[in-house]
């Protein structure tokens, strides 16, 4: 038995992260079902006690562990998932919630939890491209997707969100990356 926690010990903390950060929440089985039917494209990052970051994907045990047995803290994750049933037929990821802790920002850890999460999707699941929705009002994240990453805006989608905002429907390819 180890002490270390597994990415599934930390899936309360992650969902914790994610209700402190966004108002799109899910209840723990999603984030279970994202674990366990794609483990390779999920990440979190945590800080350990003696300082420094980690990050951990769902498909390797104890790997966000930290050696003094205390549970490290989350301070962001991404939930990544891959499309089931794609409409245009492509196999493709999505970012199903990405967000990092007011704390622990403009440090790089979103960028570096995207890139790791599109790269798994590539390399295990031959992903064509990635997908995502994102307010159009967080200019934040827009920065971080179309500036830093590449993404581009397919399309706007109205009223997307529960409180009647538009969100801007983004894909990134993933072809000729690696
Ligand atoms: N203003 C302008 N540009 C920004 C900002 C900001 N506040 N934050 C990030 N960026 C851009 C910059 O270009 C930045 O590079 P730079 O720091 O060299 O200028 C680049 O993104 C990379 O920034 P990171 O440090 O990797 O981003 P961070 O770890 O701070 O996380 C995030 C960004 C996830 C948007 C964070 O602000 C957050 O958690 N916001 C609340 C939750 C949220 O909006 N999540 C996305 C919702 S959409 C979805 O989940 C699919």
């Amino acid at each position: 038995l180890s002490s270390y926690p597994s990415y599934i010990d930390l899936l309360p903390a992650i969902q914790t992260c994610n209700i402190t950060n966004l108002p799109e929440n899910y209840f723990l089985k999603y984030y279970l079902y994202h674990a366990l039917t794609w483990p390779q494209l999920s990440f979190v990052a945590v800080v350990r006690p003696r300082g420094g970051y980690k990050t951990a994907t769902a498909g390797g045990p104890g790997a966000a562990g930290d050696v003094s047995g205390q549970y490290p803290k989350v301070v962001g994750y991404v939930l990544a998932k891959m499309e089931e049933e794609p409409s245009d037929g492509v196999q493709h990821g999505h970012i199903t919630s990405l967000s990092v802790m007011r704390t622990h920002r403009r440090l790089g850890i979103a960028e570096r939890l995207m890139r790791m999460s599109q790269r798994a999707m590539s390399e295990s699941h031959r992903a064509h491209y990635v997908s995502l929705h994102v307010r159009m009002s967080n200019t934040a994240a827009l920065r971080l997707y179309r500036d830093t990453l590449g993404f581009e805006v397919e399309k706007i989608e109205s009223k997307y969100y529960a409180d009647g905002e538009d969100a801007y429907a983004m894909h990134l390819n993933l072809q000729d990356q690696w």
